[in-house]
């Protein structure tokens, strides 16, 4: 049996508790009995996450990226490379495993989100490291997808209803090239993971997108109709998607979302609805308040994440590994 502690302003559901947080008793003072803890407990782990969405496991001795790698790796999850990730984020790669996070400049709130949600591959699990918290800020909220379903659906069930019925389509640039001073810089050579015109049209469409070449050398990119609202590894249905980051944090997008969002027949999402999700999202997050070590296992399905702005000038360091690739 895992035993859990409890946390300030964590959610007491009448089944599981968000996050549920394990905390080292002592016991476990090097790496190696780290990875041996975890191992000796996988089966319970993975009952512990499909029910919360989200673990909190604090006071492990996790001080770098390789001890992170290590960490991460010993719950078995097939490596989800970012190479082979269709994400535009640019990133940088400590080790095979592990990666920074978002980069971008430390006033910028980056909002929630289920990893890739805009495209057609998707990690399943994401962990998250923090090896130096900010000064100031610079949590990570957390949102369980099927509470945020429920309130919605609350609140608007014609337009819970739209979502679910008809998916979404989301329209996003691939630059000629890349560029590391962007945060979303990734080059469509990079990101499709091809060197040339015809390679890249034939893994578009291999992946359900249609497109336009732009005289810039770039591409302006739509999906096929992605989920917004899918059933999760609890059995809940959950919210699922990119909207509200989208919505709140790409650029331009706030003043005029369509058709850079659209419901899956191409039809127009209504902005009082988009209003209305992303003020309901902020009353059910939970704020990881990092502690240096701590690390975080998030299902993909089940939660979504983003990043509070932060201060001081001490800069914050939180890593990143992603498991097992799935299709939407
Ligand atoms: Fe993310």
């Amino acid at each position: 049996m895992l035993k859990l502690t409890s946390i300030d302003n964590q959610f007491v559901n009448p089944d599981d508790v968000f996050p549920a947080v394990i905390v080292n008793d002592g016991s476990v003072t090097t790496i190696e009995e780290a990875c041996q803890w975890i191992d000796d407990r996988l089966s319970d782990i993975a009952t512990l996450l499909d029910k919360s969405g989200a673990i909190l496991f604090r006071g492990f001795p996790i001080a770098s990226a390789e001890m992170f790698d290590a960490f991460s790796a010993s719950f078995g999850y097939p490596n989800f490379t970012y190479q082979d990730s269709l994400s535009n984020a640019v990133r940088i790669n400590f080790t095979e495993r592990v990666f920074t996070a978002n980069e971008a400049p430390k006033e910028v709130e980056i909002n929630l989100h289920n990893e890739m949600a805009q495209t057609p591959i998707f990690p399943d699990k994401i962990f998250f490291s923090c090896l130096v918290p900010a000064d100031t800020g610079g949590a990570s909220p957390i949102l369980r997808g099927d509470m945020m379903y429920q309130a919605l659906k609350k609140a608007s069930p014609s337009f819970t209803e739209q979502l679910e019925q008809k998916g979404v389509k989301y329209t996003t640039h691939m630059p000629a090239e890349d560029n590391a001073g962007s945060g979303q810089g990734r080059g469509w050579k990079s990101t499709l993971s091809v060197s040339n015109i015809d390679e890249a049209e034939a893994r578009l469409t291999e992946l359900g997108y249609t497109w336009e070449w732009q005289l810039d050398g770039s591409i302006k990119t739509t999906t096929c109709p992605l989920p917004a609202i899918k059933v999760a590894s609890n059995g809940n249905k959950v919210f699922f998607n990119q909207l509200i980051a989208a919505y709140l944090g790409w650029k331009g997008v706030r003043e005029q979302h369509h058709p850079t969002l659209r419901f899956g027949d191409d039809s127009q999402l209504p902005k009082d609805g988009l209003e209305l999700m992303c003020e309901l999202s902020e009353t059910l997050v939970f704020d990881v308040e990092w502690q240096a070590g701590d690390v975080a296992l998030v299902d993909n399905n089940l939660a979504m994440h983003g990043r509070r702005s932060y201060g001081g000038e001490t800069k914050r360091q939180v890593i990143v590994a992603l498991g097992a690739a799935k299709l939407q």
